[in-house]
């Protein structure tokens, strides 16, 4: 007798049971891009009473914490990252009140709130970079090379691409790693390590549960600032140490924040988002004197294939262990292009993808928008869009405006809910069935699968912790079981026949049961109950 899986089961009813320390081990910790999430006054920007009013959403979807962007005092020059007070709320996304306000309605919820801190840079506008003296202190200036000062102190460039470094009108020279609206702080000096505490306790006394801290491996810069070698270093980044990311000496900062962190009642966490040459040196970041969790960026980058999975699981939960931190999952951000369409399989492959990382011991972040199945907007007209590396030709891949574009909650045409004047970046025409409301519901739509797989995530005892222990699987499939689960994975474009494993308790895709084989549609993953 044959019988097919079509949909998730439905979510039980009862609340979630009680979960004890250290919540951030096994959380879901959903990032919100504020500017593109809801708009509450029509001005086509999305704000914090926007993520007040859709705070409900957020709990039912099952996640445990929120992460929000940059929402401070800033020209917007790099989406916010680029921060003139880091103690007030840009008006185009609120008020002070309207912060506080979130932070409460959010624990009200039951939901935790992280929040990103940027202390590699500021804004050019910053008070500290407006004033000549504060800045050749607090900033990193140079002298030009060149017989006139003409030419930079040094090879590096900017990762939005072009020289790391711009002239001023006095004739030295400032550091920014990112944009020129970006001047990389001096953390040699004590002041800028006061004022970041400072900053830090002041959103704590909050109430914050946290920080997503921007740049993690970048303030600390090699003594001497030295060369990288002509044209070397975009193939360095990230699969070595720079003279400028990933220096040994960013771990004594961490390690004060940390301090600072467990002041404070109520486990509030550090999160780096670090981009080191190997999953062992990301892990120096989570030692148990430093931050609490880092992106596992490993894994984002990953391409659909069992032998690449498998090696970036194995590899990360094996450099975690030593060091007893939980390892991080993450697909999708604000920097790269949706998974959906990154990894190449269309919305089958994206769900497939999403129940895999669900089922992963440790905590998993996942990006607004990749719930209802978004794919990456590739043909936003030139004019629209505003990503500072889109400008400057050459950088971190120029096209992080795709991944941005606001989301679609409801109604037939533009802006879909997302505001009732309009949205910052145009979203696309056929995205109706996408919105919140067209899935919401509908047992086979992908924010269904996302509810339902949380739920069981939230209820199966152990399944965000522990071990995993791989099963033999046909090739082009992945098995592993993990506490009353067990998972398979088929990368392949076309179905596969295995052993049964169990019931089926959830699948991205419908499988098919005859007798003791199951048929497991191509790019589908499956959680059986053992
Ligand atoms: C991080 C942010 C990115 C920003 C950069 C500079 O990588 O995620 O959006 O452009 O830092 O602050
Ligand atoms: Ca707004």
């Amino acid at each position: 007798m044959t019988q097919e899986l079509t949909s998730p089961s439905p979510a039980p009813q009862a609340p979630a049971p009680h979960r004890g320390p250290g919540w951030w081990r096994d959380a879901v910790i959903y990032q919100v891009y504020v500017r593109s999430f809801a708009d509450s006054n029509g001005d086509g920007i999305g704000d914090l009473r926007g993520v007040c009013g859709r705070l409900p959403y957020l709990k039912a979807l099952g996640v445990d914490a929120v992460w929000l962007t940059p929402f401070y005092a800033s020209p917007q020059a790099d989406g916010g990252y680029d921060v003139a007070d880091y103690r007030a709320v840009d008006p185009l996304f609120g008020s002070l009140d309207d912060a506080r306000d979130l932070i409460g309605a959010a624990h009200d919820a039951g939901l935790r709130v992280i929040i990103d801190i940027v202390p590699n840079h500021t804004s050019d506008r910053h008070p500290w970079f407006q004033d000549p003296a504060l800045a050749r202190e607090r900033y990193v200036f140079r002298p030009g090379k060149g017989e006139r000062g003409e030419l930079p102190p040094n090879d590096w460039e900017s990762i939005f691409g072009g020289p790391a470094w711009t002239r001023t009108d006095r004739g030295d020279w400032y550091l920014h790693l990112f944009a020129p609206e970006q001047p990389d702080l001096n953390w040699d000096n004590p002041d800028v390590h006061a004022e970041f505490a400072a900053i830090m306790r002041f959103w704590l006394d909050l109430g914050v549960d946290g920080f997503r801290i921007d740049v993690a491996h970048g303030m600390v810069k090699a003594p001497g600032l030295p060369d990288i070698g002509h044209g070397e270093q975009a193939r360095l980044v990230g699969s070595q140490v720079l003279p400028f990311f990933d220096q040994d000496g960013v771990h004594a900062i961490h390690r004060t924040w940390r301090r600072l962190l467990d002041e404070y009642d109520g486990e509030r966490i550090g999160v780096a988002e670090a981009w080191a040459p190997s999953a062992e040196r990301l892990a120096l970041y989570v030692r148990p004197d430093e931050l609490h969790q880092a992106f596992n960026f490993h894994y984002l980058r990953a391409s659909w294939d069992v032998t690449e999975l498998r090696g970036v699981i194995d590899e990360s939960l094996a450099a975690m262990r030593p060091v007893g931190a939980p390892a991080t999952w993450v697909l999708s951000n604000h920097d790269v292009v949706r998974h959906r369409t990154r990894l190449g399989g269309g919305l089958d492959r994206a769900r497939a993808a999403a129940l895999l990382m669900l089922a992963l011991p440790g905590s998993a972040y996942l990006y607004q928008g990749e719930e209802l199945g978004l794919p990456e907007v590739t043909d936003l007209p030139d004019e629209a869009r505003q990503d500072p590396s889109f400008f400057r030709a050459n950088g971190q891949d120029g096209f992080r405006d795709g991944c941005r574009v606001p989301l679609p909650w409801s109604g037939d045409l533009p802006p879909y809910g997302f505001g009732s004047g309009g949205s910052w970046l145009p979203q696309p025409a056929d995205w109706a069935p996408l919105t919140v409301e067209a899935q919401t519901g509908d047992p086979g739509s992908t924010l269904e699968l996302y509810r339902t797989a949380l739920d069981l995530r939230r209820r199966l005892p152990g399944l965000g912790d522990g071990e995993i222990s791989w099963q033999p699987a046909p090739e082009g499939l992945l098995a592993f079981r993990r506490p009353g689960v067990l998972c398979t994975v088929n990368t392949l474009g076309r179905a596969a026949a295995l052993p049964l494993p169990g019931k089926p308790l959830l699948s991205s895709a419908p499988v098919t049961i005859d007798g003791a084989s199951a048929v497991v549609p191509g790019d589908s993953c499956t959680w059986w109950a053992i």
